[in-house]
């Protein structure tokens, strides 16, 4: 064979490769609303800067006729690029391949990458269009998975890992992405379930779509499990390039430097509006949080999901800060299982990839309640006291109103080794609010009065006098400060600077044992 035949012969495999499962099964991926494997690498990474491995690796199995149909690549495109310049391992499912079913060759291929990941220090970004484990290959497939979970469970707060979801996603193509940082839906095009509509029928006689069972807003909304739902698989992947924008590569890197062109001494007059006087009026957190930080831009995390707490990633003075935020317009903002989880998980984040953490508390305290005792607020809001405590990234807390009972603890508080903790003068810090507070120490005298509601108007402001204000909290050094709501941003500003080179110590240990 001539050099040029050889050429030859290695172009058409390459072509046959990009073809995954044929023209016909491309087509229906196309009519399903759906980009193939390869396409949606076209989108995500730089163009031009995708190389593959592993084109030419097939599948081994032979039983029920798959000796007969190989399809070169597998299920899997598999290899690296880059997103703004910036390296990125990287896998795409094919299911127009065995509906990407994992083989064990498909695992071999994908473990190749994050092991690659591992070895350089690179996030691995995993695009998932699968209908879990091969079936016809049997335990090589679970075997492969397992390899898999393992390899997300050693990179865990190494690497970042994200997986993006955007097919039906089955059994062992859903616990992989659950062992990853962010996961990212499409709505109506994929869904994650461990067993589908079929079986649950079959087992416990319930009804229901793959959507409603698994759908990207079952998941952003009511499991949790998915921090992000969008539209459609273009945007999908492009907001996927905008989180790697405010990470860094990997756990000894710091997050990259963007310009942002916002005056660092910017004061912001709307800050003294959004937040109402009286305390038992609403407002919308985010407005606050896009005043503060470089030019409003801010990418919320877990949007729909415990719309109590506000959390997400903006830049402060060019620089990633992770910003946690109670949100006074849903229940108040007080903090409840799913709020308490949530917030843990992204503090825990941001601390294993040296991200700032800036935290605004307008709290109540914690949901009281049977649903939320029998559910394990204890535990769940433990969790998220474990987290700020071992958090040893640059914390600065700022008490826009109310921080009471535990929540003002929880909340980043002095006392769990937050650095920097201010207070605007209409905070409020203490035990319990001017109503319980006087209902729980006056019951007896408001009972005697001669004119109770007079007596308890006169006693509630007493209290909050005494209690209900910063300042007792300011004289024992529990807050810093107690600044103009109007300088938040610069005040916040200079102290993440001096912040940059502070160390914290941890007690020697092998690890944590966060209270699952
Ligand atoms: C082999 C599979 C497959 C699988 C799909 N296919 N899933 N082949 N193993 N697991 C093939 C189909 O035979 C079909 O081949 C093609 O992929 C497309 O599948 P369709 O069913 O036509 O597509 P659709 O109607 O969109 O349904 C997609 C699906 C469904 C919801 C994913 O295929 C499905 O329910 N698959 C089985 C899911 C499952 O039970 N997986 C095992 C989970 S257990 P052709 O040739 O027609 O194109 C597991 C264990 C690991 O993963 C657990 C670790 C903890």
């Amino acid at each position: 064979m001539s050099n040029e035949e050889r050429l030859k012969r290695l172009l058409e495999m390459k072509e046959q490769a990009r073809l995954g499962g044929g023209a016909k099964r491309i087509e229906a991926q196309h009519e399903r609303g759906k980009l193939t494997a390869r396409e949606r690498l076209d989108v995500l990474l730089d163009p031009g800067t995708f190389e593959e491995f592993d084109q030419l690796m097939v599948h081994r199995a032979t039983e029920f006729g798959l000796d007969k149909q190989h399809y070169l690549g597998d299920a899997v495109v598999t290899g690296y690029g880059k997103i703004d310049g910036r390296g990125v391992f990287v896998f795409s499912q094919d299911f127009t391949v065995f509906g990407g079913s994992l083989s064990e060759a498909m695992g071999e291929k994908m473990s190749k990458v994050m092991d690659f990941a591992l070895k350089t220090g690179a996030p691995v970004i995993g695009i998932n269009d699968s209908g879990g484990a091969r079936i016809q290959e049997g335990v090589a497939s679970l075997g492969g998975y397992g390899d898999i979970f393992l390899r997300n469970t050693l990179a865990s707060g190494v690497i970042p890992q994200i997986s993006v979801i955007m097919g039906p996603c089955a059994g062992g193509a859903v616990y992989s992405p659950a062992l990853t940082d962010f996961i990212f839906m499409t709505q109506n095009t994929s869904q994650m379930f461990i067993t589908g509509p079929d079986v649950i029928k079959s087992v416990t006689g319930e009804d229901v779509t793959h959507e409603e069972l698994g759908g990207a807003l079952a998941h952003a909304t009511r499991s949790g499990v998915a921090h992000f739902a969008i539209d459609n698989e273009e945007d999908t992947l492009l907001e996927v390039r905008r989180l790697m924008s405010f990470l860094p590569l990997n756990n000894m890197e710091d997050p990259p430097l963007v310009e942002t062109g916002d005056d660092i001494h910017r004061r912001s007059e709307q800050l003294l509006n959004i937040v109402p006087d009286d305390a038992t009026k609403s407002y919308d957190v985010r407005e606050v949080i896009h005043e503060i930080v470089d030019a409003g831009d801010f990418m919320e995390v877990h949007a729909q999901f415990a719309q109590n707490i506000v959390v997400g990633f903006a830049r402060m003075a060019g620089r990633t800060v992770g910003v946690v935020a109670n949100q006074p317009m849903y229940l108040a903002g007080v903090l409840d299982i799913d709020s308490s989880r949530k917030a843990a998980r992204f503090v825990r984040f941001c601390d294993a990839f040296n991200i700032p953490i800036l935290t605004l508390v307008d709290v109540p305290g914690f949901l009281p309640g049977v649903a939320q005792e029998y559910g394990g607020i204890i535990v769940h809001g433990a969790k998220l006291v474990f987290a700020y405590s071992e958090a040893t990234v640059p914390k600065v807390t700022v008490i826009m109103r109310k921080a009471y009972g535990g929540a003002y603890d929880a909340m980043g508080s002095k006392h769990l080794r937050a650095d920097m903790n201010f207070s605007w003068p209409q905070g409020e810090i203490a035990v319990v609010g001017p109503e319980p507070a006087v209902n729980i120490l006056y019951r007896q005298r408001l009972q005697q009065a001669e004119d109770p509601v007079a007596e308890r108007a006169k006693l509630t402001a007493g209290y909050a006098e005494r209690f209900a204000n910063p300042y007792v909290a300011a004289a024992r050094g529990y807050v810093d400060d107690v600044i103009d709501p109007r300088d938040t941003r610069s005040r916040v500003i200079r102290a993440f600077e001096m912040l940059r080179t502070k160390t914290d110590d941890t007690p020697a240990k092998k690890h944590s044992n966060l209270p699952l």
